[in-house]
């Protein structure tokens, strides 16, 4: 057989995808949307991954109900919004899946298997890189009875509505974000966080990034601050950058700009970290929990 009837005769083989009826529908409040009745373990049509992706730019946060996906099928599917990030914790990836941070409560022969405090203070994730991530899919596999939300703010709510004079202030300033702004602290508050190797601190170099940025799909402005990565305002003395920090932290996470996401089995939440923040709303240390985590990365931020 020649090579390129071979290579038909594969392409011709390859399962095409159908188009899937389903529903999509917003939530009250300032955020999100849920997907019924699509099931990501099938490959999506163009069509059906275009509407997805409008709605994950309209809504900036979609809940798909009931998703008995894999691993893997969650990387793929991860994947067709861009290059994954793999997590410096490499102690909390999934086996054989790098791609995946276990995010637990869990321990098991005296040690976490995931990171039990992931996400106690507000932030968008891996802010603290150079290209930190457009958005982050996480996956529920075992949730407790009580506790375990997640919390949203949605960041562009927040600079609309930011006062003029704090607006005014900010305009034009940049801002380190670094992956050791808490770190210290959370290890004092709980036994989840390992010491960092010296290749590990190597990879976690602070960075400065615009306190606004512009949302690079939908235009819109977004505060890009947050409590858990943001440590300073650069170009302004530090007392005063610390007032400004703490009013933007505080006026991000008023109640009118959140959504509160209680965890359904099978859930995947899939947010944009370009335009929420986001914080864990703590689970009860008797009860189990545990979710995987991808992370994809974005772009420059401007
Ligand atoms: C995270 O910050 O990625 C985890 C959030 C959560 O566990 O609810």
């Amino acid at each position: 057989m020649s090579q390129s009837n071979a290579v038909r005769r594969e392409i011709d083989a390859a399962p095409v995808p159908h188009a899937q009826s389903f529903e999509l529908r917003p939530l009250p409040g300032p955020v999100g949307a849920e997907i019924i009745g699509l099931d990501l373990s099938r490959d999506l049509t163009a069509a059906d991954f275009a509407r997805v992706h409008q709605a994950h730019l309209d809504h900036h946060l979609l809940v798909f109900r009931d998703q008995r996906i894999t691993p893997q099928q969650h990387i793929d599917f991860s994947r067709r919004f861009g290059r994954l990030m793999i997590h410096v914790l490499h102690q909390f990836h999934l086996a054989n899946h790098p791609e995946i941070l276990i995010v637990s409560n869990i321990v098991e022969d005296g040690k976490p298997i995931g990171l039990g405090d992931a996400g106690k203070y507000w932030h968008s994730d891996i802010s603290y890189k150079e290209l930190p991530s457009l958005g982050s899919l996480l996956h529920a596999q075992e949730l407790p009875a009580e506790g375990g939300d997640t919390l949203f703010a949605n960041m562009h709510l927040a600079y609309d509505t930011l006062p003029a004079a704090l607006r005014n202030a900010i305009e034009g300033k940049r801002a380190v974000h670094s992956y050791l702004a808490q770190y210290g602290q959370l290890q004092k508050e709980g036994n989840w966080r390992p010491n960092l190797s010296a290749q590990q601190i190597a990879q976690v170099q602070e960075v400065v990034h615009p306190v606004v940025r512009t949302h690079p799909e939908n235009g819109r402005r977004a505060l890009f601050v947050s409590e858990g990565f943001t440590t300073r305002i650069v170009d302004v003395p530090e007392d005063e950058s610390r007032a400004l920090l703490a009013e933007l932290f505080a006026h991000s996470v008023r109640a009118e700009n959140i959504y509160r996401h209680r965890w359904q089995p099978h859930d995947l939440v899939f947010w944009d970290n370009r335009s929420l923040i986001h914080l864990a709303g703590g689970t009860p240390d008797h009860l189990r929990r545990k979710l995987y985590r991808t992370t994809i990365e974005g772009d420059t931020p401007f």
